[in-house]
């Protein structure tokens, strides 16, 4: 039991521990975006309580086709991928532009979690971005979002231009600037807090 202190439970002071299903819309060894996403891995572990996130790797997925789905299954690694998102409590997705539009990686992957049932469905999201530009896969994302019941942060908004001086990634793809860092950071505790709302623990 939960002591109730000045009206409000105990429980409500403590932060639960949040499940983050981070997902990248590239394969490149060195990519940018992934290297957002380890940077989004350590400062769920060395900075911000409560936040728990998991790479899904996406890469092995096979191209939508409802020829695979038999009898109301998927592939396995379908099967695989679409438990993880519904064990998840929201969604941090890190992706290049490509042409303008979101990544065929990730699409793939947001198209395989919509079938029936929608395992997308009522969740948090961010989207962050490394690349050249970066703006439009973030708003044709977002209009994904709208029919998979995304909810997507509206702030902080985050691209880094990666082409620009200062350099800001190694050559492994790691983020070595501190103030994107810093950026990455926000995004994730507004992404902690919208999740928190959407589950109703915190008014
Ligand atoms: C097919 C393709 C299309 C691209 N289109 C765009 C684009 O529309 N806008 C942009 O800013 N960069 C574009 N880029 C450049 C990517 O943003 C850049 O390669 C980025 O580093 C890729 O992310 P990654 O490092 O995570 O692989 C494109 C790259 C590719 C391969």
């Amino acid at each position: 039991m939960h002591s109730i202190i000045g009206g409000r439970s105990a429980m409500s002071e403590e932060k639960a521990m949040i499940k983050v299903a981070a997902l990248c819309g590239s394969l490149r060894k060195a990519s940018f975006n992934r290297g957002l996403l380890r940077a989004a891995i350590e400062l769920s572990q060395e900075q911000i309580t409560g936040l728990h996130v998991e790479f899904i790797d996406t890469s092995s997925l096979p191209m939508l086709n409802t020829d695979l789905e038999q009898n109301g299954r998927f592939p396995p690694e379908v099967e695989e991928f679409r438990q993880k998102i519904l064990e998840a409590d929201c969604c941090f997705f890190a992706s290049p532009d490509y042409n303008y539009s979101v990544t065929p990686l990730l699409k793939n992957a947001l198209d395989w979690g919509s079938r029936p049932p929608n395992v997308w469905a009522g969740k948090a999201a961010a989207v962050v971005t490394a690349g050249g530009g970066g703006g439009r896969a973030q708003y044709h994302l977002r209009q994904i979002g709208v029919f998979l019941d995304l909810h997507f942060i509206n702030k902080p908004e985050f691209y880094l231009n990666a082409f620009q001086p200062p350099v800001k990634f190694n050559d492994d793809g790691d983020l070595i600037d501190s103030s994107a860092r810093e950026r990455l950071k926000d995004v994730l505790l507004s992404l902690q807090d919208l999740t928190l709302r959407l589950q109703g623990n915190k008014s």
